[in-house]
C-alpha cells in the first residue's frame, strides 16, 4: 500500500517561485510514489478579507497553476477545500482539544495579528486547527511543505497524539516532508525574509505569472553580497546562495556545477543567466495556465470529480470520528 500524502495551497492570487520550489515541485514528484491528495484551501484564505469576484478567479487560477506545473488528476485527488464540508466539521472538533496558549504561540499568527491588532479575525487564530483537520481527515502520512509550515505541522502532530491518547489510533501522526534545498526561498530584495506573496514590494518575489521583462528586471535588481564570487555560503552570502538555490531548482543542476560554470564571472552575468533560465521555464507554464483558464467546463469537471473522490474518503472517516467520540444519535 502506498503512503498517503496531503498538502494545500492558498488561492490568494499569486503563486510565486518560492511556492513552486519549496512545495509544488515535491507535490508533483510524489505523485509517482504516493497516494496524493492536494487541496486549494479557500477556507483558509478567508481568514483575511477577500473580494468575492476576484477571489473566485484566484481559486480557478490556482487550480490551473497546479495542473500546469504537473498535478495530474488521473494520479492525484485535486479539489477545493470548501467542496468537502468535513474539513470544517473536524476543525470544530479539534478546536476542543487545543489550548488558547498553543495557538497564541504560533509565529505566523503572531506576525499577522501584530499588523491587524484587535481587528484580527478569530479565523486567523484558528487557522492552524483547520490545517490540522485537512491533514488528519485523510490519514496523511506525509505532508510536503516549505519550512514556514513546520510549526503548524508540529502542532498537527501534537493534536493527533493528544486525541489518540484518549481515543487510541484515531489519527495517523503525520510527518512534514521538507525538501533539503529550497525549503525557504528568500526575498530577492531582502535575503533575510522569506519570499512571500504578502510582501510589501513585488520586487520580493517572482510570480509564476510575471512577464519575461518583469522576471529579467527583478533578477537584475536582486540584492547580492559584498564580494563578487558566485559561491554558495548561506551564512556569509545569503543573497547569492538564495539565487543559486533558484538556479539549481530551475536547471536541475547541482549547486557546485553552477558555481563552476560561473567561476571568474561576476554577479551581473549570473543574474542575467538566471533571468533567462527562469523566463524559459515559466513561458510554457504560463501558456498552459492561460489555455486551461479558457476551458472552464473542463476545470469544473476535474474539480467536481476531485471533490467526489475526496468526500468518498472524508465522509466515512468523519462518521468513524463521530462514533468514537460518542457524538450524534
Ligand atoms: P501557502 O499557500 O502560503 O504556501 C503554499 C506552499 O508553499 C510553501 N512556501 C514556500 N516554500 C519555500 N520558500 C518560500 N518562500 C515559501 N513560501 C511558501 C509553503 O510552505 C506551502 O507548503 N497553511 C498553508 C496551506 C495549507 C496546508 C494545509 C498545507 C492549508 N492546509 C494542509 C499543508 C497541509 C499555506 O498557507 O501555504
Amino acid at each position: 500500500m502506498k503512503k498517503r500524502v496531503f498538502s494545500g495551497i492558498q488561492p490568494t492570487g499569486i503563486v510565486h517561485i518560492g511556492n513552486y520550489i519549496g512545495a509544488l515541485k515535491n507535490w508533483v514528484a510524489m505523485q509517482d510514489t504516493h497516494d496524493c491528495v492536494y487541496c486549494v484551501v479557500d477556507l483558509h484564505a478567508i481568514t483575511v478579507p477577500q473580494d468575492p469576484v476576484a477571489f473566485h478567479e484566484n481559486i480557478l487560477r490556482t487550480v490551473a497553476t497546479l495542473l500546469a506545473v504537473g498535478i495530474d488528476p488521473k494520479k492525484s485527488i485535486l479539489f477545493i477545500q470548501s467542496d468537502v464540508p468535513e474539513h470544517s466539521e473536524l476543525a470544530w472538533i479539534l478546536n476542543c482539544f487545543v489550548y488558547f496558549g498553543e495557538l497564541s504561540r504560533m509565529t505566523q499568527f503572531k506576525d499577522k495579528s501584530a499588523v491587524r491588532g484587535q481587528g484580527t479575525s478569530v479565523g486567523l487564530f484558528d487557522y492552524p486547527i483547520l490545517m490540522a483537520a485537512d491533514i488528519l481527515l485523510y490519514g496523511a502520512h506525509e505532508v510536503p511543505v516549505g519550512e514556514d509550515q513546520k510549526q503548524h505541522l508540529e502542532l498537527t502532530r501534537e493534536v493527533a497524539r493528544r486525541v489518540n491518547s484518549k481515543f487510541p489510533n484515531l489519527f495517523v501522526v503525520p510527518d512534514a516532508y521538507i525538501g533539503k534545498m529550497g525549503a525557504r526561498v528568500m526575498g530577492l530584495d531582502d535575503p533575510s525574509v522569506k519570499m512571500s506573496k504578502t510582501a510589501s514590494s513585488d520586487s520580493n518575489y517572482i510570480s509564476l505569472a510575471d512577464t519575461p521583462d518583469q522576471i529579467r528586471n527583478k533578477f537584475k535588481r536582486a540584492v547580492t553580497d559584498s564580494d563578487t564570487a558566485v559561491r554558495y555560503d548561506e551564512d556569509k552570502k545569503p543573497a547569492v546562495s538564495n539565487l543559486l538555490t533558484i538556479y539549481s531548482a530551475f536547471s536541475g543542476q547541482p549547486v557546485d556545477a553552477i558555481e563552476k560554470d560561473f567561476t571568474g564571472k561576476g554577479y551581473g552575468d549570473f543574474k542575467k543567466a538566471l533571468g533567462e533560465l527562469v523566463v524559459e521555464k515559466l513561458q510554457p507554464l504560463q501558456k498552459r495556465i492561460a489555455d486551461l483558464l479558457k476551458e472552464k467546463q473542463e476545470l469544473d469537471a476535474i474539480l467536481a470529480e476531485g471533490a467526489q473522490k475526496a468526500r468518498d474518503l472524508a465522509a466515512p472517516r468523519m462518521k468513524e470520528i463521530r462514533r468514537r467520540l460518542g457524538l450524534g444519535r
